[in-house]
């Protein structure tokens, strides 16, 4: 794949990314709150790992068109250069996390609550960007975050229906997605930081990820739900809904690290945001749902802070020239 791409490609993949994610989360709200028997949330972040895995060898022989290839390529620059391979463990680890707090959260908080509180991420993920990779965000731009932020929180007010029942623990919930947001912010810019810095390929580096990302997810399921794995099996609570999270998580975290390659991490908050008030949009046209004046208000938000994040920065102001040198007369 070229680095150059087209305006139209970047706005294909964010699209995907932020279907993905809405249905993700609504597919894990639905298994975590049903009746039955439950299934393992370690097993499925583990699940996503090994497919992830998967899909990326796949990818890496369709680019080399040999098995072999794809074999010599994933020894040469996986295997044969530990130190390298070693920087991926720090994200695959905090992504681990992540994967599984979102399960946590989920089970404790409504879907739409969970979607605007990790907005948050946003201003974490800028944070980090400038904490990490010196990028210069001006204070237009920090208020632009800001504004957008509250847009979020507003359009997900007009919609929210926050409901206390028995399935949840809102304290819990919330210091989840918190976390999630943290790690959120310091896994995308930990792996735009390498991925950027390196002439490594984006599928090697996503096999070093994923190789990290199975030894640590499958550590969350032994310490988690060992025992009861033991006595229930690996599989205990699997449907055909799981495999969809499962399959519908692992495409969502390659096109993430395909948008980060091509765009950057606070570009892909900015599309998730979209995503929402276009959610609440189609909604409006296919289940004839009603605008209140939060959405209007908080769409107005979202809108002003793309426009200002967007606006040229101000140039640096020019060091002072010396002056002129003097002209002795006689
Ligand atoms: O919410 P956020 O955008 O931070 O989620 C990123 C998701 O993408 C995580 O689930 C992470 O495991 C996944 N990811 C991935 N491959 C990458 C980078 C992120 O699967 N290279």
């Amino acid at each position: 794949m070229a680095d150059d791409v087209t305006v139209g490609f970047k706005l294909y993949i964010l699209m995907v990314l932020t279907v993905n994610a809405t249905a993700y989360i609504l597919l894990v709200r639905y298994t975590r709150s049903r009746d039955g028997p439950m299934y393992y949330s370690t097993t499925t972040v583990m699940m996503t790992e090994l497919s992830k895995l998967c899909l990326s060898m796949l990818i890496l022989i369709k680019e080399h068109s040999s098995i072999r290839g794809m074999i010599v390529d994933v020894y040469r620059n996986v295997f044969c250069k530990p130190s390298d391979t070693f920087k991926m463990c720090i994200p695959s680890c905090i992504y681990a996390i992540q994967n599984n707090l979102a399960f946590f959260a989920l089970s404790n908080l409504d879907a739409a609550t969970y979607q605007v509180t990790y907005q948050l991420k946003i201003l974490t993920t800028a944070m980090f960007m400038v904490l990490m990779i010196g990028k210069s965000i001006s204070r237009v731009q920090w208020g632009s975050l800001l504004l957008l932020f509250f847009g979020i929180a507003l359009v997900q007010l007009d919609s929210a229906n926050v409901k206390q029942g028995s399935h949840y623990n809102y304290t819990y919930g919330l210091v989840a997605i918190l976390a999630s947001c943290l790690c959120s912010g310091f896994a995308g810019v930990y792996f735009e930081k390498v991925l950027k810095g390196s002439d490594t390929s984006l599928w090697i580096r996503n096999v070093q990820m994923y190789l990290f990302g199975i030894a640590s997810a499958f550590l969350g399921v032994l310490t988690k739900d060992g025992a009861n794995i033991m006595e229930n099996g690996f599989f205990y609570g699997y449907n055909n809904y799981i495999y969809l999270i499962i399959g519908i998580a692992s495409i969502g975290g390659l096109y993430t690290s395909i948008v980060v390659k091509y765009t950057d991490n606070i570009i892909k908050g900015f599309s998730t945001a979209v995503s929402i008030v276009a959610s609440v949009v189609c909604s409006y046209f296919l289940f004839d749902a009603m605008f209140g004046q939060y959405f209007i208000m908080g769409s107005g938000l979202v809108m002003l802070a793309i426009y200002l994040y967007s606006l040229p920065k101000p140039a640096p102001p020019k060091p002072a020239s010396p002056k002129p040198a003097q002209v002795q007369t006689v």
